[in-house]
């Protein structure tokens, strides 16, 4: 017996866009029916298949969907092995598991070997393979994962295709992120804002299932596809998506219009419905799981569930983006015995291992998830009652990038001032570590800006017609800002790779969206010195610290070191008598060059330490935690 799905594609669809790949399978399961050395094989060959099966797809379409597959066995095999008992495999017959994104299988194909490895007899396989349900938005997919399946144990237990036919495997083609709650489409189809998705027969009874607590799962597995919602090209369609969600899905604050979703988003809330009361759910994504667009969701997490194991940082394994986290969770109804769990983060190559209580992170800012010990919060605490936020002193646009070209910096800069009609104000431009070397450095220049403002009315006209045209909203559009900023003095900030540098200058001019700049457009001696002490204090190591800690910077692997503007004028800066004078005047004396830069930054180091306060053994915690990255 043939589920549907491969019905519907077994006959022409797959023989011409797989040919090569089904002749593949072909030519290996012959190969295994006479050597049976080879069955051990057999997963090996699925996981490797699993790749030459994306190589049909042009990468539009595998970005899409989300469509790529965790094809390193020991991932899939430590993800296994976290939520399933292999000792004692009995305990999981019986049980319901869901693979809601299941791509070609890989993650049931992991678990029919891991028990393969224990012996497990064929009819316990049965039982609990026929119990786990699998869904995928696409049919080929489900065509594969269909293949996938019984070959793998027709290889490693040696039985006849026919006899697997008779087994009922869960396939079911549905949109895992839509909830057919049953509501009358058609009669919204009349007014024609009903938001299209892929459903099946077996999905919409599944899903009526799902609303009897005796249907839901006890373990949930994936790697949910990573999909932003962006809707350039097609803004509709997308605006009617991005309000079904906001509509559907209950970590989405009610207030939220235009939220940045991510399809991995609705996976989690879509599957935590669907476990029971203490089922577990794993699942491998993207490291933007801490960034800032996925806050409601991680305050819906620390809620709802206990947070059982992170593991990040795995750059040991081949073919695993490095920029991937895993996380496990266990449903409870009660916000309270959730907020008292401990969470367990693992940083798999250096083995190093964490403790943070959940409440923590329910109280932190954004929900950020940080990995900080009660040492560092201490310090934190400290910095925090004698220091105010950077955006206190330098509100709204005092910091910002200085010029926002698009596509278009040719036109606004040149390698040869003498070019430039006289009337438009040129200046040096500065780009990122090009031009700011290093903490309090001079900055170097290669081309000129012209601040012509004429032109830049002139391309935003032009833009505005063209977008409109096109009916895109998002209005984005040429901004040199207020002349007077470059006029005046300001600080250039930039990242580097754990560290905010940063340098003042009171010359004309410009700089890229690679540097921040700190203005407050005016040149008065009180402005000056404010502007030097905060220089001091950003390239200070507390700062680098608090930065850190706080994930101001966010570093991680796979990742380009960020840092965002919101999150930098969140850095902490004081302007106290105490320390002003100090660092005020180990600032001038870098500038006139009577001190070394390297002895200046010791200096204000200690000035800021022994201000706040901090002993010995915390001066030596920052220090060396600030190493550790
Ligand atoms: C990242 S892949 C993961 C596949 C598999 N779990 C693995 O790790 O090998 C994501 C899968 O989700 C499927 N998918 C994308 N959007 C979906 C949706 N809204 N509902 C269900 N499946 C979806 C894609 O077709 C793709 O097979």
């Amino acid at each position: 017996m043939q589920t549907m799905i491969t019905k519907q594609l077994s006959d022409s669809l797959i023989e011409d866009k797989f040919k090569k790949i089904t002749d593949e399978y072909n030519s290996y399961f012959s190969k295994i029916n006479s050597n049976s050395d080879l069955a051990n094989d057999v997963v090996n060959f699925i996981f490797e298949m699993s790749s030459k099966i994306n190589k049909v797809y042009k990468s539009d379409e595998l970005k899409k969907t989300g469509q790529f597959h965790t094809n390193n066995i020991k991932i899939v095999e430590l993800m296994l092995e976290h939520v399933i008992d292999f000792n004692n495999h009995k305990s999981l017959i019986g049980k319901r598991l869901l693979e809601p994104s299941v791509g070609v299988g890989l993650f049931v194909i992991g678990l029919i070997h891991k028990l393969y490895k224990q012996d497990v007899k064929l009819n316990d396989l049965k039982e609990i393979i026929e119990n786990v349900c699998m869904l995928d938005i696409s049919s080929e997919m489900l065509y594969f994962t269909e293949l996938n399946i019984k070959n793998c144990i027709r290889a490693l237990y040696k039985i006849e295709l026919e006899e697997l036919d008779k087994w009922s495997l869960k396939l079911i083609q549905t949109d895992t992120t839509f909830k057919n709650n049953g509501q009358d489409l058609l009669s919204d189809n009349l007014f024609g804002n009903v938001t299209e998705f892929v459903e099946s027969e077996e999905g919409t009874n599944f899903k009526k299932q799902l609303k009897n607590d005796d249907s839901k799962f006890d373990l949930i597995i994936g790697n949910p596809p990573y999909i932003t919602l962006y809707g350039r090209r097609d803004m509709k369609k997308t605006e009617e998506l991005r309000n079904y969600y906001i509509d559907n899905y209950d970590f989405v604050p009610k207030t939220v219009k235009n939220g940045k979703f991510n399809i991995t988003m609705f996976f989690f809330e879509q599957s935590l419905h669907w476990l029971k009361e203490n089922g577990e759910l794993i699942f491998i994504v993207d490291i933007s799981l801490f960034e800032t667009a996925f806050a409601d969701l991680r305050k819906y997490l620390l809620i709802n569930s206990k947070i059982i194991n992170i593991i990040r940082d795995f750059s040991s394994f081949e073919n695993v983006g490095s920029g991937q986290v895993i996380i496990q969770l266990k449903k409870i109804n009660s916000t309270e015995k959730a907020l008292n769990n401990l969470v367990k983060v693992t940083d798999l190559e250096t083995n190093k291992k964490y403790e943070i209580p959940q409440l923590n992170w329910y109280n932190e800012d954004e929900y950020k998830f940080s990995v900080i010990d009660d040492k560092a919060i201490e310090i934190i605490k400290k910095i925090e009652k004698q220091s105010m936020e950077l955006a206190s002193k330098y509100p709204k646009k005092s910091l910002r990038t200085c010029t926002m070209m698009l596509d278009m910096e040719e036109q606004f800069t040149t390698l040869d001032k003498l070019n430039v009609s006289d009337d438009l104000p040129v200046m040096p431009y500065y780009v990122g570590s090009k031009s700011l070397k290093n903490k309090f450095s001079s900055l170097n220049f290669e081309k000129y800006f012209i601040y012509n403002k004429s032109l830049q009315d002139e391309i935003n006209d032009k833009l505005k017609l063209e977008l409109e045209a096109k009916g895109i909203k998002n209005k984005k559009r040429i901004g040199l800002g207020d002349l007077e900023v470059y006029k005046s003095p300001k600080l250039f900030i930039r990242q580097s790779a754990k560290e905010i540098i940063a340098t003042y200058t009171d010359e004309l001019s410009a700089a890229n969206n690679s540097l921040y700049c700190l203005s407050l457009s005016n040149s008065s001696i009180e402005t000056i010195n404010d502007l030097k002490v905060t220089c001091s204090q950003l390239n200070s190591k507390l700062s680098t610290f608090y930065a850190l800690s706080t994930r101001i910077i966010r570093t991680a692997k796979g990742k380009q070191p960020q840092i965002k503007v919101g999150d930098l004028k969140k850095i902490r800066v004081t302007y106290s008598s105490e320390v002003y004078d100090k660092l005020l005047k180990i600032t001038n004396a870098i500038y006139t060059e009577s001190v070394k830069i390297e002895e200046a930054l010791k200096e204000i180091d200690e000035i800021l330490y022994s201000y706040y306060g901090l002993s010995s053994l915390e001066i030596n915690y920052i220090e060396e935690y600030i190493k550790s990255f």
